[in-house]
This record gives C-alpha cells, sequence and structure tokens, in this order.
C-alpha cells in the first residue's frame, strides 16, 4: 500500500515537472522573435530583475539602449510579457479593437476593490459603453467653468504656505503639498465640495491617500500579491478600513444628487440632459453622470437607454477621484522640482504668469493659451517624469509588430511611457528637450 502511495506521489511530481517544463518551452517559443535580455536562470526568466524604484529605472533605460523598440520578459514559468519602447511598435496596440483588448487581472485588480468596476478597469464592449457614457465628462470645454475653482484651490494653499512661513517654518514636502491641492481641486470639480470645510470630506480624503499609498506597497510586495495573504495582513485591513470611509462618502452623495434630481424634475417637469447640463455653471461631475442617463441621442446617447446606476456611478467618482488625483499629484510635483533646477526657466515661467495676471491673483481661461513657456515646460517635465509609467494589455487575438514580430493571444504587452519618452532613437538626445527646444 505504502509503495503505490509513493508511486503515485513520484508520478505526480513528474507531471507536475513536465507542466512546467512543457509550459516554460511554449511560452518561450512563442516569443522567439523578439530580443531576449539575459535572465535570472532558466526557470524564475527575469523574476524579480526590475525594481520599482530608481535602480529599476535605469534598467529600462539600459534595455531600450540595447533592444530600441521592445524586448521579451519572462516573469516564471507561467507569465511572458513583451515589453514595448517605440511608437511604432505600440500603434497595432494601442489602434486595436476594445472588443478584443484586455487589462491584466493583477495590477488593475488591486484597485477593484476600491474603484469596484469603473471605466479604467473595464474592457471590452462594457468598457465601450460607459466610455461613450462618460464622454462629456472628457470634453475639453468642462474645464473652462473649472478654471475658477483651480484659482480658488490655488490661493487657499498660498495662502497656507504664507501663514506657514510666519511661524518660521521654510520647509514644506512638495509632494504633500500638491496631494492636498489636487484633492481639494477635485472635490470641488466632482462633488461639489471642499476638503478644508467639511469634516467628512478631509475623512474622505485621508482615505483617498491612504490608498493610494498602500496600493503602490502591495504592488512592489510579492506576497501580498496573493489576496489570501493580503486581506489578513494589517495593510489589508488598513486597505479595506479605507475603502468603506470612501465608499460610504461616494454612495451618501449619489443617493442624495439622484433623489434632488428627481425631485427636481417633478417639481419643474424640466428634462435636463447632460448638453444643457454640462453648460450650466453649477454642474460637477455626479451630475454629469447622472444626466448621463437621460440623453437618448448624439454622440454620447446610449443604445439601451439605460444609463448609469448609483453603482456605477459610484465607482466612476471613485476613479476621477484616484485617476485625477495621483497622476497629477505627481506631475505637479516634478514641474516644481524641474524648474528648481532650472532656476531661469523658473523665473520665465513667473514672469509669464505675472503678465497675465495684471497684480491680482486670478488666471482666466483665456490666459491659459498665453503661457507658452510655461506649457512647454509642463510637457518637457511629463515627458522626462511621466506620472504614469507604463500601461498593460493583452488581446485576444495574435498581435503584429514591425518586423512581423507576432504577439501570441494572451501574452502580455507592457507599453512603457517612460521608455518612448526616454529612447534615444526618437530623441535625439532623450535628457534634452528636442522638440520644444528647452532643457530641463
Ligand atoms: C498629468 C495628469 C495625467 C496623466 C499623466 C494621466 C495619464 C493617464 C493614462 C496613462 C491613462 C491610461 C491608463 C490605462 O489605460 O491603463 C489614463 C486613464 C484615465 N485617466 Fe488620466 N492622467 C492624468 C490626469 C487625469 C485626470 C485629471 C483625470 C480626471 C479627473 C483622469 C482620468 C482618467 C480616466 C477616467 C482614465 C480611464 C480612461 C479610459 O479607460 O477610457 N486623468 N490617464
Amino acid at each position: 500500500m505504502f509503495s503505490i502511495m509513493v508511486l503515485f506521489v513520484c508520478a505526480l511530481l513528474c507531471a507536475f515537472v513536465c507542466m512546467i517544463v512543457t509550459q516554460i518551452t511554449l511560452k518561450r517559443r512563442a516569443l522567439r522573435h523578439f530580443s531576449l535580455p539575459p535572465q535570472r536562470n532558466w526557470l524564475l526568466g527575469h523574476m524579480g530583475m526590475m525594481g520599482h524604484d530608481e535602480e529599476g529605472l535605469n534598467r529600462i533605460d539600459t534595455l531600450i539602449g540595447q533592444y530600441f523598440h521592445s524586448c521579451a520578459w519572462f516573469l516564471g514559468p507561467f507569465c511572458n510579457i513583451v515589453r514595448l519602447f517605440h511608437p511604432e511598435h505600440i500603434k497595432s496596440l494601442l489602434s486595436a479593437p476594445a472588443s478584443i483588448t484586455f487589462k491584466d487581472k493583477i495590477f488593475y485588480g488591486f484597485m477593484k476593490p476600491w474603484l469596484g468596476n469603473c471605466l479604467l478597469l473595464q474592457s471590452g464592449q462594457e468598457w465601450s459603453r460607459h466610455r461613450k457614457l462618460l464622454t462629456p465628462a472628457f470634453h475639453f470645454d468642462i474645464l473652462k467653468k473649472y478654471v475658477s475653482v483651480f484659482n480658488q484651490s490655488t490661493n487657499s494653499m498660498l495662502e497656507e504656505w504664507h501663514r506657514i512661513l510666519a511661524t518660521g517654518q521654510n520647509t514644506l514636502d512638495l509632494f504633500e503639498q500638491m496631494s492636498c491641492l489636487t484633492l481639494d481641486t477635485l472635490l470641488k470639480c466632482t462633488f461639489s465640495c471642499s476638503g478644508h470645510t467639511q469634516g467628512k470630506a478631509s475623512q474622505y480624503t485621508a482615505a483617498i491617500s491612504e490608498l493610494s499609498k498602500l496600493l503602490v506597497q502591495r504592488q512592489h510586495y510579492l506576497p501580498y500579491h496573493w489576496d489570501w495573504l493580503y486581506w489578513r495582513s494589517e495593510q489589508g485591513r488598513r486597505f479595506q478600513k479605507a475603502c468603506d470611509v470612501v465608499h460610504a462618502f461616494t454612495a451618501s452623495i449619489v443617493q442624495r444628487r439622484r433623489a434632488e434630481l428627481s425631485e427636481k424634475k417633478e417639481r419643474t417637469g424640466e428634462h435636463l440632459e447632460f448638453t444643457a447640463g454640462y453648460k450650466r455653471k453649477e454642474t460637477d461631475l455626479i451630475d454629469l453622470l447622472l444626466l448621463a442617463k437621460a440623453s437618448q441621442h448624439g454622440s454620447t446617447s446610449d443604445e439601451k437607454g439605460e444609463g448609469l446606476t448609483n453603482e456605477e456611478i459610484q465607482a466612476h467618482a471613485d476613479m476621477f477621484m484616484f485617476a485625477g488625483h495621483d497622476s497629477t499629484t505627481s506631475a505637479l510635483s516634478w514641474i516644481f522640482y524641474n524648474l528648481a533646477m532650472n532656476p531661469d526657466h523658473q523665473e520665465r515661467c513667473r514672469a509669464e504668469a505675472r503678465s497675465l495676471m495684471h497684480g491680482g491673483h486670478t488666471l482666466s481661461w483665456e490666459d491659459l493659451s498665453q503661457l507658452s513657456f510655461t506649457t512647454m515646460c509642463i510637457k518637457e517635465s511629463l515627458r522626462l517624469h511621466s506620472p504614469v509609467l507604463a500601461l498593460t494589455r493583452f488581446y485576444s487575438q495574435a498581435m503584429s509588430t514591425p518586423g512581423n514580430r507576432i504577439i501570441p493571444p494572451g501574452c502580455l504587452c507592457l507599453i512603457s511611457i517612460y521608455g518612448i519618452h526616454r529612447n534615444p532613437i526618437v530623441w535625439t538626445d532623450p535628457l534634452v528637450g528636442s522638440s520644444y527646444m528647452i532643457i530641463l
């Protein structure tokens, strides 16, 4: 009996080893047309070779310098990745139809407990339908009526800086400051409320900051990629607690606003549509999402005429708060860093803004197009220090890239924004602002 058991276990082990060897062979063969950077070893591939720190970014620079457009990357036996860092090589991927394009469950999946079923995490037809419904929220003109909000939030931040300076403190953590600024601005644009004056709102913004930090920490610590372990850890429990705060805040606003909108419709008989709605001065993002439901025609109509449910609106509002806060905080911090490192440019930007403010403290919508040098500096900083370093996608069909290199279905494609922005065959000198003729 014992020897049968031993035989059975040995057979199972052999089958497992055979499965791993077959997987590795098939996965590696599928990407044989792509350059292969040196691996840690045959089994682990490149696992753990790309850090999430400055050293990791330096490694990307090395990869681009050696392979120019793309290379294969293997994370253990099961995960094969194609890293792409040339514009011509990502064209076919970014222009692929939504029906064959999917987001990976790992990195996007970590955001799911917080952001729910939002646009950022959706794929395929579901993404197409929601993207159509959200089109008004992405309209360039929508920013016009937010300019006063931007002025207001910036001026309250500057007042706070004056107050801090008066106490004798002359250093500040800029990233923290930018985080407060963007959260305050987004609270006003999304929910028409301010973090400075409302207790629940500041509890909410603290929870968003906490969630953003915990998300990065989870990505960087491999054992926490395993749900079972994460939700039992101290970090996982903190994440859940912060999610509860965020969800309760958003849900209460969405429910109240929907009730108010229905009540207004009944009282006035007014049929609100987003087209009329978003031009109205007082409309915020929640109104836009609620009104998207009412639309039955035009490019933003929903074929089913169903609009968005409360849960969907909550998910999209949470997404706007995350996507709008995290990226702009990082972008602004890098812009100020780069300007501080280049005092001549900083002085020129300051003079440009001052010449438009005429001694006041605000800029108008029209002024923004006059800030040509400042705009160049912002764009150059975004190129050199992109807040989002990469996108990942996989496709249900084989995808062709130049040189007839085929990416097999299901293979993860890592589109390196950082790599494209620093590729020496795209930019004559990547660390010099060639397109705008400025040096940061
Ligand atoms: C410097 C600022 C910003 C940068 C660099 C940036 C970058 C990006 C990138 C790279 C994506 C694609 C992500 C992916 O598909 O995996 C994205 C998506 C998105 N961003 Fe931003 N973003 C910025 C500001 C904002 C702001 C201010 C908002 C809203 C308030 C916003 C809302 C969104 C949304 C809703 C999506 C999902 C779009 C979709 O899937 O159709 N972003 N952003």
